[in-house]
């Protein structure tokens, strides 16, 4: 089996995405078939950043998987205090199965690919959260059945890693997304370029827009994320004047089709960039959507060590 990696959605095609949503799905139908999927098997989880969902749903999804999960705070690894990435790399591979790492720099994820012999799952970085996509998408499938093709999604917010992985997976699923971001939030040229080479293969649209209703009109899921991301704390009272008007309320969420769902990748801010009311309202599938981080990324690493 050739080495795989998850660094980034661009690089899944879209009939491994369908094979990792019928995992999941199977995963967590029957969790008890997995229990000695990947015994003896052990995965290093580097943090350079916050996490509670991809923490505790990494650990916990190794452990009901059989195996064993490490947990390095780049803050008291060697990685911290100067250690190359590649040295880093090539000794965790001696010792653990498979890595999954948080990192600022997407460059940091990558750097521990190109010196891995071990498969790299990209916890986040400052460019991409391909874990967070998959799971999103796979959310959607248990909402609208697996076809999701047609479809539309609404992503309404800062031009950040989820953005990027979004548009990077909607035409690998088939759905056309829209993205609404005020002037100077933008997408980062590299990844909109990417996705649109996916979207025109896959015959998906790719719509930018600094108009919230238009991107919203006709959508299946409305999508938003912080305003300030992790390492932009300085910048958030600036953010919260800057995306006035893009909060999703009742009034926005009324503008997507009648059957539409709310996701949001978490934390969230009630009043910020969601609504209370759309938060917890009726449409809103954040909390099935953080439980199947979980399901999503046993698929991901029974996936990535060719266990299933
Ligand atoms: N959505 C997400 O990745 O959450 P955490 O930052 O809590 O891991
Ligand atoms: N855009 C957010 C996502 C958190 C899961 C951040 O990077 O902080």
């Amino acid at each position: 089996m050739s080495l795989r990696h998850l660094i980034s959605l661009n690089d899944v095609t879209a009939a491994e995405l369908r094979h990792l949503f019928s995992l999941a799905t199977d995963v967590k139908a029957s969790p008890e078939k997995y229990r000695q999927s990947l015994a003896g098997k052990t995965l290093a989880m580097i943090f350079e950043k916050s996490s509670t969902r991809t923490r505790v749903s990494f650990e916990v999804g190794m452990y009901e998987l059989g195996g064993h999960a490490l947990f390095l705070s780049s803050r008291d690894i060697q990685l911290g205090r100067g250690e190359t990435i590649g040295d880093t790399s090539k000794v965790l591979s001696r010792y653990v199965d498979i890595i999954m790492a948080r990192t600022f720099a997407h460059a940091t994820v990558t750097g521990l690919a190109a010196s891995a012999t071990v498969p790299i799952i990209n916890g986040l970085t400052d460019d991409l959260h391909p874990c967070q996509a998959v799971t999103d998408y796979f959310t959607l499938t248990e909402v609208f059945g697996a076809d999701l093709g047609g479809r539309k999604i609404a992503y309404v917010g800062d031009g950040n890693n989820m953005a990027h992985s979004l548009m990077l997976g909607a035409p690998k699923v088939g759905m056309d997304i829209a993205i609404a971001r005020p002037e100077g939030y933008d997408v980062n040229p590299h990844y909109l370029a990417l996705a649109q080479a996916a979207a025109e293969k896959a015959g998906t649209e790719i719509v930018l827009t600094e108009d919230p209703r238009a991107a919203v009109e006709g959508a299946s899921a409305v999508y938003t994320d912080v305003w300030a991301s992790m390492g932009q704390e300085e910048e958030a009272e600036k953010r919260r004047a800057d995306f006035e008007g893009f909060t999703v309320d009742e009034t926005l969420m009324a503008e997507a089709r009648p059957e539409a769902v709310f996701l949001h990748c978490l934390p969230c801010h009630r009043g910020e960039e969601v609504s209370a009311g759309v938060a917890d309202g009726p449409q809103s599938r954040i909390f099935d959507e953080a439980e199947n981080r979980l399901h999503a990324q046993k698929a991901i690493m029974l996936w990535l060590l060719g266990a299933a």
